[in-house]
């Protein structure tokens, strides 16, 4: 059927902005929002408290969804996590757990690669539970459990509200095997969900940065390198960050967790090198600072996302510091995944490159 892009310039504006929208629809699918507890279907092949460990496949944005939903399930269920891209995966000929549990995640449920690794984890006896936008999919056909992301149908090439549909849905997933293992208890669980209920209206909020980042594009756009920095769940929101300038502006960008930086990225740091810091101040918010002392101290140019707080405690000089509204650090990536789509896109509505369609890239991989 059309989807149309209504009052917008493009598909990708019109779907960052669907957020607060789709992913509330998300939520109320996986939160009963009178209990405040979190409901995944009661029929799971599987049990949460039997797993020794869960494996999770997926390519491109679906696996730096997948990536935070590793910090979640470990933290918060105390599960350990294994993760590969989906095309490592299917070859890599990995042991898995006796009755263990797969986790693949795809938009649009078709990725060659990600439909291979749950093949592979299916011949394995694993339970496969898919995250998938597309309940028609042949990934969805496949898996043992569908846990549906209903963004709607994303146009865009570069993903925006499959993604945070996506950590929506994985955050559910990890609060309930939290629950389930008695890791969170039911006070616990009430203060998470109360808190993933809050991410529309933050997003709505997010959003209003829409002006700051286009300005901030015009200087983006100039360069040619930008690094993305990020400890905790901001570490793969600072390499979905990268990824999504790379693929719509063609400026070449690196997304790389806030400790490593001496480790190797610092070298490349100059008044040219703009370096995108995502720190909300939560429990790691000291250590991102000190890092970034290194990067001012060689002269390179900040861009700080963080909220009130982080910006009171930075003492540091930045080119821009963008404001986000106060939140439980457990949902920042949801909400701090906004300036970082707003960012990429006004860049590349500045170098006027195909936004929907760029270059090269396709919305569904399904070759190898
Ligand atoms: C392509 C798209 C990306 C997407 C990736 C995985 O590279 O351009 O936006 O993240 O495939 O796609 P999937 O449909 O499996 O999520």
């Amino acid at each position: 059927f059309l989807v149309e892009k209504g009052n917008f310039r493009h598909f990708m504006a019109k779907e960052m902005h669907e957020q607060p929208e789709v992913v509330a629809h998300t939520l109320a699918h996986y939160i009963d929002m009178a209990n405040e507890t979190v409901q995944l279907p009661t029929d799971l092949p599987f049990d949460f408290t039997k797993l020794e460990r869960v494996s999770i496949a997926a390519c491109g944005t679906a696996y730096y969804a997948g990536l935070i939903a590793k910090y979640w399930i470990e933290r918060y269920a105390r599960l350990p996590v294994e993760i590969d891209v989906a095309s490592e995966f299917r070859y890599r000929e990995a042991p898995l757990p006796r009755d263990g549990l797969m986790v693949v995640i795809s938009q649009s449920g078709e990725t060659a690669d990600t439909l291979a690794s749950l093949r592979y984890a299916r011949e394995q006896g694993q339970h496969v539970m898919a995250v998938v936008n597309v309940p028609t999919s042949t990934i969805a056909r496949e898996a043992d459990v569908v846990m549906p992301t209903l963004a709607g149908p994303e146009i865009g090439v570069a993903s925006t509200k499959a993604f945070t549909c996506q950590l929506a849905t994985l955050a559910a997933v990890a609060v309930a095997a939290g629950r389930a293992r008695g890791v969170l208890s039911a006070d616990e669980e009430r203060r998470l969900v109360r808190a993933l209920v809050e991410v529309p209206r933050l997003m709505n909020e997010a959003l209003k940065l829409g002006p700051v980042t286009e300005t901030l594009s015009r200087a983006v756009s100039r360069v040619r390198d930008v690094l993305y920095l990020g400890r905790g769940t901001s570490f793969p929101l600072a390499l979905e960050g990268a990824l999504k300038l790379k693929e719509i502006s063609y400026i070449h960008a690196e997304g790389y967790a806030a400790g490593e930086l001496k480790h190797g990225p610092i070298a490349l740091i100059d008044e040219n090198m703009p370096v995108v810091v995502i720190a909300p101040y939560d429990n790691v918010f000291d250590k991102t600072m000190s890092n970034m002392q290194e990067v001012a101290a060689r002269g390179g140019r900040i861009v700080l996302i963080t909220d009130k707080t982080g910006a009171e405690h930075a003492s540091l000089e930045t080119e821009a510091t963008l404001i986000m509204p106060d939140m439980d650090p457990a949902i920042t990536p949801l909400v701090y995944a906004i300036p970082v789509q707003l960012l990429a896109y006004h860049t590349a509505v500045q170098m006027g490159t195909d936004v929907d369609q760029p270059r090269n890239l396709a919305k569904s991989v399904t070759v190898e």
